[in-house]
C-alpha cells in the first residue's frame, strides 16, 4: 500500500494513494457549507430526541406522549357521549325509538356494532347469507318487536344461555321418524305451500299435518314458539329448492345465534336492537 501522501499536479488537492491504471482519486474535502448543514443536522436530532424521545414510557423534556394525548381525546369523546350513553342505558326500547336524539345516536352506535359483530354472518346491513337470516325484512323467526329481537340478542337462539330460544326439529330422515318417499312427499307439500299451488293434497298433506303442523302451523305460517320458519312464503334459511327441502327434514341443521349478554354491554345490545329493528321489518 502506498503511505506517502501525492498532490495532484492539476488540482493541487491531495491524493487517497488509491490509483487504476494511471487514474489516481482525489481526496476532495466536502465542502464547509455542506458539512456545517450535517453537524447542525446531528446536533438538531439529538435536541429533538431529548425534546420528544421516541421510547415508550418516557414523555421527554415536553411532557408530550401521543399514548396520552389519545388517551385525553378518547375520554373527551366519552365524555361528549355520556349524556346520549346514559340515556340510552336509562330508557326503555321504545323510549328511545320515539327520542329523535337518542334515536339517531342508537343507530349510529348499532351500525357500527352491528359491522364488528354481526356482519361476518348476517351480511352488511342484515342482508343475510344461507343459513343467517335476513334482519332487513319483515320475516322473523323468533319476532321482530323491539323486545323480541333484543331477547334473541341478549340469550341467542340454541345456546347453552339459560334464557336462549330453543327449539329443534325432529331429524325425520337421520332418525327414521318418515321413509324416504315419505319425506319426498311432505317435501312436495312444503313446496305447494310456498308457491300456494292449487290441489296440494294426499300423502303430503296428511304427514305435514301429522308431523309438521305442531310447529309450522296448519298452513304453513311459521311458529315463533320454536323458532320455526313460516313456510308458505318465498323467503327460506336454507334453501327452497327440493332438495334443500329433503336435506333439512332428513337432518336439519338448528342454527345456533351467539347469546351477546356478557360479550357486549348493555347499552350496546340496546342500540343493537333498535338499528335491527329500523332496518326495515321491525314490527
Ligand atoms: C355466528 C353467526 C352469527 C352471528 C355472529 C350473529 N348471528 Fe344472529 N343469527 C345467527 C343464526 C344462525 C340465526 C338463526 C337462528 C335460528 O335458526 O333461529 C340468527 C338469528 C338472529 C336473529 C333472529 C332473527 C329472526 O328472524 O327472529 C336476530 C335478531 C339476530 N340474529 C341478530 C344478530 C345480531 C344483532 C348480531 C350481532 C350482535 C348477530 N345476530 C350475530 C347467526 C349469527
Ligand atoms: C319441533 C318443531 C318442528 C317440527 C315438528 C318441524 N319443524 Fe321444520 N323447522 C323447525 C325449526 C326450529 C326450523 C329452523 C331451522 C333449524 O334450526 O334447523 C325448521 C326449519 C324447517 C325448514 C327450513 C325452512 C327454511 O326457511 O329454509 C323446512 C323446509 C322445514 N322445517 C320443514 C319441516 C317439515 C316438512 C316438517 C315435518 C315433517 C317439520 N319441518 C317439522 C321446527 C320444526
Amino acid at each position: 500500500m502506498p503511505t506517502k501522501i501525492e498532490k495532484d499536479s492539476v488540482t493541487g488537492t491531495e491524493t487517497t494513494g488509491h490509483e487504476w491504471d494511471g487514474i489516481k482519486e482525489l481526496n476532495t474535502p466536502l465542502p464547509r457549507w455542506w458539512l456545517y448543514v450535517l453537524y447542525a443536522t446531528i446536533i438538531w436530532s439529538l435536541v429533538y430526541y431529548l425534546l420528544y424521545p421516541t421510547i415508550p414510557g418516557i414523555a421527554g423534556l415536553m411532557g408530550y406522549s401521543q399514548r396520552e394525548e389519545v388517551v385525553e381525546r378518547m375520554a373527551q369523546a366519552r365524555a361528549r357521549q355520556a349524556g346520549n350513553l346514559d340515556g340510552i342505558a336509562a330508557s326503555p326500547l321504545e323510549a328511545i325509538k320515539a327520542d329523535p336524539d337518542l334515536l339517531n345516536f342508537a343507530l349510529t352506535g348499532g351500525r357500527a356494532a352491528f359491522a364488528d359483530n354481526c356482519a361476518p354472518c348476517h351480511a352488511a346491513g342484515g342482508a343475510g347469507r344461507p343459513g343467517y337470516p335476513t334482519l332487513a325484512d319483515d320475516s322473523w323467526l323468533w319476532g321482530g318487536t323491539l323486545d323480541e329481537i333484543e331477547t334473541t340478542l341478549r340469550h341467542g337462539v340454541r345456546t347453552d344461555d339459560d334464557d336462549t330460544r330453543e327449539g329443534e326439529m325432529p331429524a325425520f330422515g337421520a332418525d327414521e321418524l318418515l321413509e324416504k318417499e315419505q319425506i319426498e312427499a311432505v317435501a312436495d307439500y312444503v313446496l305447494s305451500l310456498s308457491t300456494q299451488a292449487a290441489g296440494a293434497a294426499g300423502e303430503g298433506l296428511e304427514l305435514y299435518a301429522e308431523n309438521c303442523a305442531s310447529c309450522h302451523g296448519g298452513a304453513g305460517q311459521g311458529g315463533r314458539e320454536y323458532g320455526a320458519p313460516r313456510l308458505a312464503d318465498q323467503i327460506w334459511l336454507y334453501g327452497g329448492e327440493k332438495a334443500d327441502i329433503v336435506a333439512q327434514i332428513t337432518k336439519p341443521r338448528h342454527g345456533v345465534m351467539p347469546a351477546w349478554a356478557g360479550r357486549l354491554d348493555d347499552t350496546t345490545i340496546k342500540m343493537l336492537a333498535v338499528y335491527v329493528h329500523a332496518l326495515g321489518g321491525g314490527e
